[in-house]
């Protein structure tokens, strides 16, 4: 089913997907690479993706859904992704809102949805970006040291095979996405769930609160000044 594209060095492999997605590829079609020389994150950030020591992948998807309902792709893959890591590693992985994934307290994975709306509700097409930290770059992490984590410290992984769980745990949400069959296990790997988080909308922090959970729409829900307040992801990020 999957279109495994391999490449040495790209610019982003959503880039990739995207001008594939502009072509006609077919859903599936799959865009990994050694390295990323403009990896992309989430608000423009970039992401660091050194040679040889990550997975940098990007899947082409042509859902059916709203675009709105986009949110249900990357929660599920993050989801995908934490059963992989923690099937590899033996480690318990935790899903830190919306869709970062963190092994020992530390940022291993990254995702990032991008989509093409050609009607008002539908999406044409929407490029699903994972970057999996397999192991640190050869000059650490740099000013990332005390975020981010790798999965391993050396070799002795399988990569392909990692990849290969990742794209089939998040095949098998993405049959029925609209019913939320990844809401339990995204639930139960929640980091954010009784802890005190400053809300941040447009770079600027909003207000303390604690966090009480995750809704069925995979809306953070916060306590603030006695009352519940459900954050959209999107509007706002959080901080630790
Ligand atoms: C984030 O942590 O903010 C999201 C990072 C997403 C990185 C992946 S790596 C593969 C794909 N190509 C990109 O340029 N970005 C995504």
């Amino acid at each position: 089913m999957f279109e495994i594209k391999r490449f040495a060095e790209v610019t982003s492999t959503n880039d990739i997907i995207k001008a594939m997605a502009k072509d006609g590829a077919p859903e599936w079609t799959v865009a990994v690479a050694d390295r990323q020389t403009a990896g992309r994150g989430r608000m423009g950030r970039s992401f660091m993706s050194p040679s040889g020591t990550g997975i940098y992948m990007s899947v082409l998807l042509r859902p059916t859904l709203c675009a709105d309902l986009s949110l249900l792709i990357t929660t599920a893959a993050a989801t995908a992704v934490a059963k992989a890591v923690e099937k590899h590693t033996g480690k318990a992985a935790k899903i830190k809102w919306v869709n970062d994934i963190f092994l020992d307290g530390k940022k291993v994975c990254g995702i990032l949805t991008e989509g093409q709306i050609t009607q008002s509700t539908a999406l044409d097409y929407a490029v699903l970006g994972i970057g999996v930290n397999l192991e640190p770059p050869k000059g650490g992490f740099g000013e990332l040291e005390n975020i981010a984590g790798a999965l391993f410290n050396g070799g002795g992984y399988d990569r392909d095979r990692i990849i290969f769980d990742i794209l089939e745990n998040f095949a098998e949400y993405y049959k029925n996405l609209a019913d939320r069959p990844h809401l339990k296990d995204y639930v139960s790997r929640d980091m954010l769930s009784g802890k005190t988080v400053k809300v941040i909308r447009a770079g600027e922090v909003l207000c303390e609160a604690k966090v009480c959970g995750i809704d069925e729409n995979f809306a953070l829900v916060i306590e603030r000044d006695g009352k519940k307040e459900h954050l959209a992801t999107g509007e706002v990020s959080v901080k630790i």
